[in-house]
């Protein structure tokens, strides 16, 4: 393959890929090795997290040379090519170093800035979800004859609605993050903590929950899942008509996305917490 691709071309390669690695993990899951910390002393790498990592780049560039990757854990590698890959090789870590299920490889493409291809698979949830731009968001999972086309779901009022959400490692995080989920839990059905934000898309997305935010996501955790939500109909955004990126991420169906913002920005979710990014 060479030259700008299609986005069902790249969907299909990242497919392929995320499959292996998801295969390679799924063969060691629970029974693993911490080999570094990062950001806190709970935010851990595995030794399989830099395995799969390795595997998705090795494939990836020998389906198209010359492309760049940026991924969790070995950065950004080529400069000045058409196609980015934004790669996270295991997300939900911590799920899969205490043998969870809720951990997925996450795989998108980036062309000319724009993420075209996403493709999450959660391996022990026996689900494969996919998207491309323009072209719906899809599930494959063992229980279904053919790929379903997902809907996220709509016109649910915020004191009805399940909300997901996810955590930093950074203690100081953790405290406001802490006191926002308080004042939230009052108001809305339920929270839930997967501990894949990859995951938690792709939950939003096949209406399993209802709405997610997080605050402190990297591109890596966002760019498959949110495509995947975005495709199924959600908005994708942070606050006060910022793009979803480090300083919020929050995705539900439009009616929803406003209740929610207008509730998280008048808690000042995004306020200063000496997390850094
Ligand atoms: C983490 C997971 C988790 C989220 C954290 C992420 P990792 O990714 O997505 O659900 O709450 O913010 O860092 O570390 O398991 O790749």
């Amino acid at each position: 393959m060479t030259g700008t691709p299609g986005a069902a071309e790249l969907a299909e390669l990242a497919a392929a890929v995320a499959a292996e690695a998801a295969e390679l993990l799924a063969s060691r899951h629970g029974r693993v090795r911490v080999v570094q910390t990062k950001s806190s002393p709970t935010d851990v790498v595995t030794e399989m997290d830099e395995a799969a990592e390795q595997l998705i780049r090795r494939r990836i560039l020998a389906a198209r040379p010359g492309d760049a990757i940026l991924g969790e854990e070995g950065g950004q590698t080529g400069a000045g090519a058409s196609v980015r890959w934004i790669v996270d090789p295991l997300d939900g870590t911590v799920n899969y170093l205490y043998g969870l299920p809720q951990w997925s490889v996450s795989i998108a493409a980036e062309v000319a800035g724009r993420v075209v291809a996403g493709v999450v698979n959660a391996p022990m949830q026996r689900s494969v979800f996919t998207a491309t731009l323009g072209g719906g968001a899809w599930q494959q999972s063992d229980w279904l004859a053919s790929p379903q086309r997902l809907a996220c779901n709509d016109g649910v009022p915020l004191a009805d609605a399940l909300v997901a959400t996810g955590f930093g490692y950074a203690a100081s995080r953790r405290a406001v993050q802490g006191e926002v989920v308080a004042a939230l839990l009052p108001q809305v059905r339920d929270i839930r903590r997967a501990g894949s934000a990859a995951v938690d898309l792709c939950s939003l997305a096949s209406g399993q929950v209802d709405a997610y935010y997080e605050r402190g996501l990297h591109d890596w955790d966002l760019a498959a899942g949110g495509l995947i939500a975005r495709e199924a109909g959600a908005r994708v955004g942070g606050l006060r008509g910022e793009p979803a990126g480090t300083t919020m991420a929050l995705a539900a169906a439009p009616g929803l996305f406003a209740e929610l913002h207008d509730l998280l920005v008048s808690l000042a979710a995004d306020r200063p917490d000496g997390a850094g990014d």
